[in-house]
């Protein structure tokens, strides 16, 4: 299934490189960003991040629980996981604003 039209990327392709990373380092808050570097490709419209996100979460999860690390644990490093992407959702919006305010001055 395509998740990314701008950069023709599949489903089966993120979760590939979600779970690569999480191979280097299984502790790693990834962000989309961080997922498209490693396929040296890079957001366009950014449309397709929402469901990268969810992908990052269900793959992180499945991930943990395939190395029986603890619930609790698992549950604990899933909520720091959203809060991370909140975090950077909020400064993506706030970066589009401002360059929206930009483009109306000139
Ligand atoms: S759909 Fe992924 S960058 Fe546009």
């Amino acid at each position: 299934m395509l998740v990314c039209s701008c950069n023709v990327i599949t489903r089966a392709d993120i979760e590939a490189v979600i779970t690569q990373l999480l191979d280097e380092d299984c502790w790693r808050l990834i962000v989309p960003v961080q997922v498209y570097h490693a396929m040296s490709k890079r957001g366009k419209c950014c449309g397709c991040f929402p469901n990268v996100v969810g992908l990052i979460v269900e793959v992180t999860e499945a991930y943990h629980r395939r190395q029986e690390t603890c619930e609790a644990e698992i549950i604990s490093f899933i909520e720091k996981l959203k809060e991370k992407h909140h975090q950077c959702e909020t400064a993506r919006m706030i970066a589009r604003h401002q360059n929206s305010q930009i483009r109306v001055a000139s």
